[in-house]
């Protein structure tokens, strides 16, 4: 709930206030069509649809008059939405139109929030925070993704855990090995160094391992299979709403027709929905075997069994953290927790930036 967030601490933690001026994603800019369909993002309920123009409004899903949700009423041919309740009329601007109780009165009295919105394909973001601050250049450029040498899978999770969750799990990809066993993980993996480095409020982590074959999740699809490799992992907290995971895997033989290099990339669009649930979206992306919808489909089957074991370790988390009653636990942190710790003491200050 909004209103039990605090700062404490010098890192942020779950109750840390929710970051608003930042862009995150609202949806999959495919399941965006001409109906009404409703969003929370963090804390704020959200109308939205497609236009006769093409592009996406997004609205404050509460009628001015006595709060009926926008989304269970009526969207007209001219882009306005009628409550279902008493019939007030908004246009895309969010201004009231009409009030057909009372025609004669001028409306314009009335109006309801209207939010920045940008589509970025595949993504719809949307700016929870002041419009007036909503620069589009700030949402992270992957149009790359896009391109015909590049193929990806999707997923998408409601993750009942807070959002900073997430991408600490992103940060620290020790867990490979023990969550996700062999599919992610080697030993080498586990055992690599890891390097954290940290441009403005961006924060990297990077690891390198040698000598042993791909996991198993790419060995088909890279045609790598059992090659010994050298295998370069990046992982980057980039914004409260948006994180990134690559690798790079080099075989120096080029093995395969004299390919060396092959590149898994993986976007993960992550919004706060409450203070302790969130909206997760990955586009699991590779540069080699592409295109290849076939390959595409096994991408988004296989990622979607391995993140809901990320799921699930979050969700256990938050039932710990609400529901065992230790008032006086603190975590112990280890050096692999650096790049988090970090990226939570970046949170942290977001939070007292916008709290002044
Ligand atoms: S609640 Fe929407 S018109 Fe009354
Ligand atoms: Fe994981």
């Amino acid at each position: 709930m909004a209103s039990k967030s605090k700062i404490t601490n010098n890192i942020a933690d779950r109750d840390t206030p929710l970051i608003k001026n930042s862009w995150y994603v609202l949806d999959w800019s495919k399941d965006v069509g001409p109906e009404l369909r409703n969003r929370m993002v963090i804390n704020q309920d959200l109308v939205y649809f497609r236009t006769k123009e093409g592009t996406v409004s997004v609205l404050q899903n509460r009628c001015a008059h006595r709060c009926f949700p926008l989304h269970r009423s009526t969207l007209h041919e001219n882009d306005t939405i009628q409550c279902g309740y008493h019939g007030l009329t908004y246009n895309t601007e969010g201004e009231c139109v009409q009030i057909p109780s009372a025609l004669d009165l001028n409306p314009s009295f009335i109006s309801i929030h209207k939010y920045p919105v940008v589509e970025k394909s595949p993504m719809v973001w949307v700016w929870p925070g002041d419009p007036e601050k909503a620069d589009p250049k700030l949402i992270p450029d992957y149009d790359w993704i896009n391109e015909d040498d590049w193929g990806y899978g999707t997923g998408f999770y409601h993750v009942k855990g807070n959002y900073l969750a997430i991408h600490e799990n992103l940060l620290d990809l020790t867990h490979f090995q023990y969550l996700h066993g062999a599919v992610l993980g080697t030993q080498k993996q586990l055992e690599a160094k890891v390097e954290v480095t940290v441009k403005d409020n961006k924060v990297t982590t990077y690891r390198v391992n040698e000598g042993e074959p791909v996991p198993d999740l790419h060995k088909e699809a890279t045609g790598l299979k059992d090659i010994p490799i050298t295998r370069h992992g990046t992982a980057s907290f980039v914004t409260p709403g948006f994180h990134e995971g690559y690798s790079l895997f080099e075989d120096k033989q080029g093995s395969n027709n004299g390919r060396t290099e092959y590149k898994p990339h993986i976007l993960h669009f992550i919004t706060p929905e409450t203070q302790y649930t969130s909206l997760y979206w990955w586009v699991f992306g590779r540069n080699f075997s592409a295109p290849d919808k076939k390959l595409d489909q096994w991408y988004s089957d296989v990622t979607r069994k391995v993140f809901e074991e990320d799921k699930d370790a979050i969700e256990w988390i938050e039932f710990q953290w609400a529901n065992d009653d230790r008032p006086d636990f603190m975590e112990n942190h280890v050096p692999s927790d650096k790049g988090a710790v970090k990226m939570r003491q970046i949170v942290h200050e977001l939070a007292i930036q916008q709290s002044n």
